[in-house]
């Protein structure tokens, strides 16, 4: 093996030393050595900004600053890592250091899919870098898959499980049928869930991941705010059993597809066959299936937090722009994988365009007629029943629970008849719907 020569060393900024950023370090310190080799320069961790130290990894040496706008303000540093997390003064700092000339990492979601459009033209006019690999699905290099590995393909559709607190929730109700309540508290204390939980459990955080995926897979510009978004605070473990009775299970999905016409943004509960390979995705893991027209249906999966495996998409960010710093910048990947003046403006469609088959679980009152009354509004909307059936809710109570399985409709003609038969004197409860996929089945 050649040894390295030592020439003028990358340095870079960390703002933020909490999971990530000590994780940052320790992977950066760890391997600095074989790192080097990677990019044919050192990378120096020069400056780290933030509110206290972590006893998670050790900067001895390292300048540190409390104020983390002094990082953006630093001549020496070529990259600031920006891992302090939120929106706001996430925006500030990354804008700030775009603003002094500095090629910005960071491991933020909510940052790019809200703010990405602003930060890359910034970036742009100022001819630097911005990479945020570990802002999606943690660990696992799908942003760079994407963007670049499957770049020869016309994308048809992504589908993950891109939220690995959700994902474990689901998980632990149907192995060991626990309640929604007592897997999030456990997945609070094991600190997978983001700071707000509930960004996880209704879908924001993986609506900000679905943004990113989707405008690196179809050239489209970022638009979280077009995301159709459902949580998993609804599902019961009745419907964890009655997805399995029919061959299903239930997994929270991020989905974007090109239909042709348009692209479907969304994120929700959705029944999955059970052998589809994304069905045994478990716990905390993530997975990210995209179906390429050359390549056709693929899976990446692997840790979507935590850590280090967060801080290996990190680094490797790192490692690409330490390589590319020396690259004129019109030379480099765009920062979406498509040109800037090459986006699509295919609009995303609202979800009553939405076509696919439905789960539909009703509480009723077990009286003669109840199950003509529900077929008949199905049938004059159109809705065609695949598989039924039909038992007591709880022993000695007068309800009894109908699962309906549907061929694929028009997500308008479901709503239109469901709001019908929930207005029916003996519907009780609220009516659970759940989308079915099925993938690559
Ligand atoms: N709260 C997120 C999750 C962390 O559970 O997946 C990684 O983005």
């Amino acid at each position: 093996m050649s040894e390295v020569r030592i020439v003028k060393p990358v340095k870079v900024g960390i703002a933020g030393l909490g999971t990530v950023g000590s994780g940052t370090v320790n992977v950066l310190k760890r391997n600095a050595q074989e790192i080097a080799r990677r990019v044919g320069r050192p990378i120096e961790i020069a400056h780290i900004g933030a509110r206290r130290d972590n006893p998670a990894c050790n900067i001895e040496g390292i300048r540190v600053s409390r104020d983390i706008f002094a990082l953006a303000a630093d001549p020496e540093l070529d990259i600031l890592v920006e891992l302090i997390g939120g929106v706001d003064t996430a925006r500030e700092l990354v804008l700030a250091a775009i603003g002094n000339g500095k090629h910005i990492v960071t491991a933020n979601k909510a940052l790019i899919a809200e703010h990405g459009n602003e930060i890359f033209r910034a970036a742009h006019e100022r001819g630097v870098d911005v990479a945020f690999e570990a802002s999606v699905a943690g660990g696992i290099p799908i942003l760079k898959a994407l963007g670049e590995g499957l770049a020869a393909n016309h994308i048809k559709w992504v589908a993950g499980i891109i939220n690995g607190t959700g994902n474990f929730i689901l998980t632990e109700m149907r192995d060991k049928g626990r309640s929604f309540d007592d897997v999030l508290k456990e997945a609070q204390a094991l600190g997978y869930a983001e700071a707000d939980p509930t960004f996880d459990v209704e879908g924001i955080d993986a609506a900000h991941k679905l943004t990113i995926l989707a405008s690196i897979a179809f050239g489209i510009p970022l638009q979280f705010s077009k995301v159709y978004t459902e949580g998993i605070s609804r599902i019961t473990s009745e419907d964890i059993k009655a997805a399995d009775y029919f061959g299903y299970c239930i997994k929270h999905l991020g989905i974007a597809k090109d239909t042709g016409n348009g692209v479907e943004l969304r994120v929700h509960p959705t029944l999955i066959p059970k052998e589809v390979l994304l069905a045994s995705v478990n716990g905390v893991m993530n997975a990210v299936m995209v179906d390429g027209d050359a390549v056709g249906p693929t899976l990446f999966y692997g840790a979507g937090a935590g850590a280090e495996p967060t801080a290996s998409a990190v680094v490797a960010d790192i490692i690409e722009l330490g390589r590319a710093l020396t690259v004129d910048h019109d030379e480099r990947a765009p920062y979406l994988g498509f040109h800037a003046e090459a986006m699509s403006e295919a609009p995303v469609l609202s979800m009553d365009d939405v076509e696919c088959s439905f789960y539909i679980r009703l509480h009723v009152q077990d009286r003669t007629g109840v199950l003509a009354d529900i077929t008949r509004i199905l049938s004059a909307k159109g809705v065609s029943i695949e598989a039924m059936y039909q038992k007591d809710v709880v022993e000695d109570d007068e309800r009894v629970s109908i699962v309906l399985m549907t061929h694929s409709i028009r997500e308008s003609a479901l709503r239109e008849a469901l709001e019908e038969i929930a207005a029916l004197e003996a519907v009780v409860d609220d009516i659970m719907r759940i989308r079915v996929e099925m993938l690559d089945a």
